[in-house]
């Protein structure tokens, strides 16, 4: 596969880029969970929060806990002032051309559903073609499909190669189909496939379609610059890159949020309201009704600082290095098949596997009972699973605080799993 490299290097990534490696014994100073011994490999699922996170949501609430945008006194204003510069901070994290175009939500899920809901219901009709992916997690997908139903709408799924890299020949097969909308994945948060989101993107166009993409496992890992891949959409969460639950980020651009109308309706969304109707707030304040998760905005500011920090060449180098290290251990072992790309450029470290004959619920009850956690199961990527023939995978996960000695004693864990179920 061709792709272009340009859009998975940060454009903003204060790090070496030459790449000067992590210092990770340092970093992981920075989150006091590791001092429980525990070896976290599920940050797939969420990462964990390094105390300057912490520290700066607990400085909202001691220091100027009020509410935003609607009080006149100083306290408010200072909490909207970091409420504001947050929104600053995401639209240069991920290049957007204006901060207008960065709409707080309380997560992935939450950005994707904003779009289903307003710009689909309000520009699919009946026979329009959605095209996705099988390679979705259900966030992706489960509001396609809703959405289809609502409106007699067709929905078709573009399928994965041995590998579990998308089949380019029928993405463009589905693309002659003349889609409306095309939705997929950044990376693959069960294969860690790091899809071409750039080139897939100008096919879409060139087809006259719209692109939302799922930046849920690419934002925190790769980052991303909007601008350059040109999607439509981008869609991330918090607690997936160092920040709090609760709250996310929806990227549009400028002229679709304009063109569409609100979801959820109720305070601070309006600009008038009358009893015989209302109008409403430009976006992105059209589509953030009712208090903002202001906390957990302020520490996604502090979390993206965090991560820029450390900036992302650095960390990719990190989680490919540990990635290439725990693909050739797992090949070592007998019984275990490891489903996704193997280690490249279009690989994150992601790592699910398979292993013979014992059930990943008991895979990973074993291994938690050596303080190694892994996501077991379906990993909300339940068509992915039956395409793959599996009732489930093993999924280990690699962050920027991750260690080789996780992986090794995943890798021993996985031994004597298999000593009991010999
Ligand atoms: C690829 C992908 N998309 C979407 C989501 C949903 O994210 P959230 O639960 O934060 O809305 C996840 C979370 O696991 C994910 O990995």
């Amino acid at each position: 596969m061709s792709m272009s490299t340009s859009i998975y290097e940060h454009p903003t990534g204060s790090g070496d880029p030459a790449g000067a490696p992590l210092d990770v014994t340092a970093i992981r100073r920075d989150f006091p969970i590791f001092e429980t011994g525990v070896a976290y490999l599920d940050s797939a699922n969420t990462s964990q929060r390094p105390n300057q996170v912490v520290q700066k949501m607990e400085e909202y609430y001691r220091q100027y806990n009020a509410n935003v945008e609607r009080a006149a006194y100083k306290l408010s204003e200072q909490a909207t002032a970091e409420f504001e510069a947050v929104r600053e901070k995401v639209r240069v994290f991920i290049n957007a051309r204006s901060k207008n175009e960065i709409v707080y939500t309380s997560g992935t899920t939450a950005g994707l559903n904003l779009v289903a809901y307003s710009w689909g219901r309000t520009n699919l009709k009946a026979g329009d073609l959605i095209v996705c992916t099988v390679m979705e997690h259900h966030s992706n997908l489960v509001p396609w499909q809703l959405l289809a139903q609502e409106k007699q709408a067709r929905l078709e799924f573009v399928d994965i190669d041995e590998q579990g890299r998308l089949r380019r020949d029928q993405f463009d097969a589905l693309l002659r189909q003349e889609p409306r909308l095309v939705a997929f994945t950044h990376v693959s948060n069960t294969l860690g496939t790091v899809n071409p989101v750039k080139e897939l993107t100008a096919e879409a166009h060139a087809a006259g379609a719209l692109v939302v993409v799922d930046g849920a496992q690419g934002a925190p890992h790769l980052g991303f610059d909007v601008q350059a891949a040109d999607v439509d959409f981008y869609a991330f969460s918090s607690h997936k890159m160092c920040g709090p639950t609760g709250v996310g980020v929806l990227y549009g651009k400028r002229a679709l949020l304009d063109a569409m109308p609100p979801f959820l309706a109720g305070g601070e969304m309006i600009s008038a309201v009358r009893l015989e109707g209302t109008t409403f707030r430009e976006p992105p304040h059209k589509f953030e009704a009712g208090t903002q998760a202001i906390a957990e905005v302020i520490g996604l500011g502090a979390a993206i600082d965090y991560l820029q920090g450390l900036g992302y060449p650095a960390m990719r180098a990190h989680e490919d290095a540990l990635t290439d290290y725990a693909y050739e251990s797992l090949s070592e072992l007998d019984g275990v098949r490891i489903f996704g790309p193997p280690p490249g450029p279009d690989k994150a470290g992601v790592l699910s596997f398979d292993v013979a004959g014992i059930h990943p619920h008991d895979v990973s009850t074993i291994l938690d009972r050596t303080g190694v956690c892994v996501r077991s199961g379906h990993n909300c990527t339940q068509p992915l699973m039956h395409r793959l023939d599996v009732a489930g995978t093993v999924r280990a996960s690699f962050f920027l605080y991750t260690e080789r000695a996780e992986i090794d004693r995943l890798l021993a864990g996985l031994k004597e799993a298999q000593r009991i179920f010999a």
